[in-house]
């Protein structure tokens, strides 16, 4: 299946009707067939669509970057899809700025704001229905009949709450406009060409900081995707719990498998590669190659998020024992976290310091590791001080959650970490202890463990609400989940 027109070179005369892909089984379109494709199709226009349920939002949101950048004309690309391989393309995620201005995720979209006396006139410029009279319809490898109907411009407007123009004559225009322009850049490289003696690095950046910082507080639309995203993450890892027996006989491949499902049934993807590290793969951070064993008696650490059809992503880790009952040093390690993730939630509350729930972690873990012996005759404070815990502790205890996995990533540190909380902030608390197989400093039995437990946090009026609470923290509320589930 693969006869679309060589897109190479569409300015060519027969570019209409014979171009052909090379080894493409048909040598051509007869004059007849291109005549026949024209006709006899149905009008399919959509007329009187709701618009979407975000529409609201996402009009108060483009209102509040129109109002920190007065006069300037804004460019917000979706992205472009990215090859693969000769015409297969990466599956299309489109960019978050796009998709928190717009509510839109169609690749090749341009969110523009205009600057008027009063603001800003926002359009969204798609690409319109395919051609029929021309073939694109059916002979373009993007053509509807080969990747699915579009939404015409005016279904488009209707949806969105945004007037919509082709995208095709956007680059054009952008080229004759006059006045400061601000691009939001590493998605689009055919806008950027466009815009290329306009902007500056520095400006676009700030148009960059501000779309990250305004993510920092989510808005009822967004906290409810969050929800969402936590409740499907919970039914997949009820999921891998159900199939551990079946992962044993394979590997951590079917836990990656049986959670992507999940993701797919009930959202758009997953939100992150899903790391699915089994017995001492727990030890690797960000262990996504998912390619190892699964045996009963060591302990499997979970890492995964369902994102939302919204793009909104959960960010869930359960350290689960294989074979459903820790062994006594798998639980004195996994409660060690466990209390240091409760005083880390603890510390969530409007008005703290963002920082304030690492500290309160880590002092935790800090503790256990001179308890247990680790860390000779130094007090927990000088541990801190000299941030000699990290050895096992690794990363940070946490970051800012929504559309990304990792959040508000552009934001100013003095907002961000160096930041307060406030109502609607949504951010991980994730501590975790990791004793690499060939650390010569811990006993020997401790090494190959690794365990985290990673829950998602909203700051609300009074303190916080954890998201992600329908799937047990605790150890022995983890065993008896685990029983039930097995059955
Ligand atoms: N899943 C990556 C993280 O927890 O930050
Ligand atoms: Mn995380
Ligand atoms: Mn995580």
């Amino acid at each position: 299946m693969a006869e679309e027109l060589n897109p190479e070179n569409p300015e060519t005369e027969e570019e209409e009707t014979v171009k052909q892909r090379k080894n493409g089984l048909y040598p051509g379109v007869s004059d007849e067939l291109a005549a026949n494709m024209k006709s006899g199709w149905a009008d399919t226009e959509l007329h009187g669509l709701e618009p979407i349920a975000q529409a609201e939002h996402t009009a108060a949101r483009r209102a509040a970057l129109s109002a920190r950048f007065p006069g300037e004309r804004l460019v917000i690309p979706a992205g472009r899809l990215k090859t693969r391989s000769n015409d297969t393309e990466y599956a299309f995620r489109a960019s978050t700025e796009y998709a928190y201005l717009t509510g839109d995720q169609t690749q090749d979209g341009v969110l523009v704001l205009e600057p008027t006396q009063d603001g800003h006139e926002a359009t969204i410029h798609l690409l319109p229905r395919s051609n029929r009279e021309n073939g694109e319809f059916w002979l373009d490898g993007q053509g509807e009949l080969w990747v699915g109907r579009r939404h015409s411009l005016a279904e488009a407007e209707q949806l969105l709450g945004i007037p919509a123009k082709d995208v095709r004559e956007l680059p054009a225009t952008l080229v004759e406009a006059t006045g400061p322009v601000r691009n939001v850049r590493g998605h689009d490289a055919g806008i950027e060409a466009a815009l290329t003696d306009k902007v500056t690095a520095e400006r676009d950046e700030e148009l960059r900081v501000f779309l990250s910082e305004a993510r920092l507080v989510k808005d009822a639309f967004e906290i409810a995707e969050l929800q969402k995203a936590c409740d499907a993450t919970a039914r997949g890892f009820e999921d891998v719990v159900k199939v551990l027996d079946k992962a044993e006989a394979t590997s951590e491949r079917y836990i990656e498998g049986t959670f992507f499902l999940r993701a797919r049934i009930e959202g758009n993807d997953i939100g992150y590669g899903s790391i699915c590290a089994a017995g001492p793969h727990a030890t690797t951070l960000h262990w996504v190659r998912n390619d190892g064993a699964v045996r009963a008696g060591e302990l499997l650490l979970l890492d995964a998020g369902v994102e939302t059809n919204d793009l909104y992503t959960a960010d869930v880790t359960r350290t689960l024992p294989i074979n459903g009952t820790f062994t006594p040093l798998q639980r004195k390690i996994y409660d060690a976290v466990y209390e240091a993730q409760e005083a880390g939630i603890s510390a969530v509350k409007p008005g703290a310091d963002y920082r304030d729930f690492h500290d309160a972690a880590q002092r935790v873990l800090a503790e256990k590791l001179v308890e247990w012996g680790l860390l000779g005759d130094l007090s927990v404070d000088k541990v801190l001080e000299l941030g000699l815990q990290r050895r096992w502790t690794l990363h940070g205890t946490g970051h800012m959650l929504g559309m990304d996995v990792h959040d508000c990533a552009a934001a100013r540190t003095e907002t961000y970490v160096n930041g307060t909380l406030e109502p609607g902030v949504c951010l991980t608390v994730e501590p975790g202890l990791y004793f690499q197989t060939d650390d010569l400093t811990v006993p020997e039995e401790y090494r190959g463990i690794g365990v985290r437990i990673e829950d998602d946090i909203l700051v609300t009026e009074d303190g916080n609400r954890n998201l992600s609470d329908k799937l047990p923290r605790r150890s022995d509320e983890v065993e008896a989940w685990m029983a039930q589930l097995k059955g």
